[in-house]
């Protein structure tokens, strides 16, 4: 697949090989800051166009067609994964993701089932659409919830300010999370491997809320589990990216963990956290998503110094520091796009 593909500066600068541009996506680049998004979200709920393959792909190539972006991102969720398991989801507009029931005990973790591949089959049938309305043009990527951030969901019931009933799980009952951990990560590996057999050119794993965790509880309660996936997943010519919000603090670890990429949070200063991690190493990121309510000569200046920040390091693909926000003014995004694609080392 990926030797097919017309534009691979993803994939090249993900292995950390001389490009002439960065590489541009965004997280969250098929949402809510589109009108066009909304066409299609106006007629169907979110968990619908997930989980119908057509509509996922139309979803997906949005930002493609309208923002030229350099990599495709699967229109889906992480929480797809723990719906298959036994979470009754729902999202509701204003509320956010809910688990009608939450996994507090014992038989809760339990009753959670783990082959789950014949319920995720949606995302593969997406995956294939996707491929044939991309034809080559650019990557796909892939991706699922790490482990710790699912089980988050899971535990709180939705989202969650403090992490409180998680942090209480991990405390006082750390062998029951582990067994939670466990089956997630179990899932995740065999969805993974599902997506890349299905044909995405890259994946990338969301630990989203990672930076709630001490240090020694993001090795006991995620790297442990990131690692185990990185490991297993079916790599060949993939490149794997580790993103999680606190990855300032956390990619020493994260590398360790053995992805091609790590994908860091606006906190960071990207070059000196680069020349910190092994040879090889490539970082997305870093860009504070907040910046793009800014006037278009303040995305150029901060666009342009994060370039002359990391001008000469192969291995870098820009992105933001987390997702874009629904009303963030989509000409900006776009302007964005094109600082990028204008740029040359
Ligand atoms: O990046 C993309 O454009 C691809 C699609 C994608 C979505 N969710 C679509 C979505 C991806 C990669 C995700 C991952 C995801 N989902 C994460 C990790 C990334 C991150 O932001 O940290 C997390 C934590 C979730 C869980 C989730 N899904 C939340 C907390 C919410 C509600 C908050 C919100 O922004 O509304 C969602 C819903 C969701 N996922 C929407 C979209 C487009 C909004 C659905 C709607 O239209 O109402």
């Amino acid at each position: 697949m990926t030797n097919k593909l017309q534009n691979d500066l993803l994939i090249r600068a993900a292995f950390s090989q001389q490009t002439e541009r960065p590489p541009v996506w965004m997280m969250r680049q098929a949402g809510r800051f589109m009108k066009e998004y909304w066409e299609i979200k106006n007629k169907y709920s979110f968990l619908e166009m997930c989980k119908t393959p057509e509509i996922a792909a139309d979803v997906t190539m949005l930002p493609v067609d309208l923002l030229g972006v350099d990599a495709a991102i699967l229109f889906s969720d992480i929480l797809v994964t723990p719906e298959a398991m036994g979470g009754i989801l729902s999202f509701e507009d204003g509320v956010g993701p809910r688990f009608a029931n939450p996994v507090r005990d014992r038989a809760g973790a339990e009753a959670l089932q783990t082959d789950v591949l014949p319920k995720l089959q949606y995302v593969a049938d997406a995956i294939k659409v996707i491929q044939q309305r991309l034809q080559g043009r650019i990557p796909l990527i892939g991706f699922a919830g790490a482990p710790f951030t699912v089980l988050s969901y899971l535990v709180e019931g939705g989202s969650s300010k403090d992490f409180k009933r998680t942090k209480l799980l991990l405390n006082n009952e750390p062998e029951l999370a582990h067994l939670l951990l466990q089956k997630i990560t179990d899932v995740t590996i065999a969805y993974l491997n599902m997506q890349i057999a299905a044909g995405v050119n890259a994946v990338q794993l969301f630990d989203s809320w990672a930076m709630a965790l001490s240090w020694d509880d993001y090795q006991h309660f995620a790297h442990q589990y990131n690692t185990e996936i990185i490991a297993k997943i079916d790599r060949k010519d993939i490149p794997v990216i580790s993103f999680c919000k606190g990855s300032s603090v956390f990619a020493p670890l994260m590398a360790e963990a053995n992805p091609d990429v790590v994908s860091v949070d606006w906190n960071a200063d990207l070059r000196q956290l680069k020349d910190r991690l092994p040879q090889g190493v490539a970082v997305q990121g870093n860009l504070d998503p907040f910046v793009l309510y800014a006037d278009k000569r303040v995305i150029k200046t901060k666009i342009t110094e994060l370039f002359e920040r990391m001008r000469g390091q192969p291995g870098f693909i820009f992105n933001l520091g987390h997702g874009i926000m629904p009303d963030i003014p989509f000409d900006h995004v776009k302007y964005a796009v094109e600082v990028v694609r204008e740029f040359r080392y």
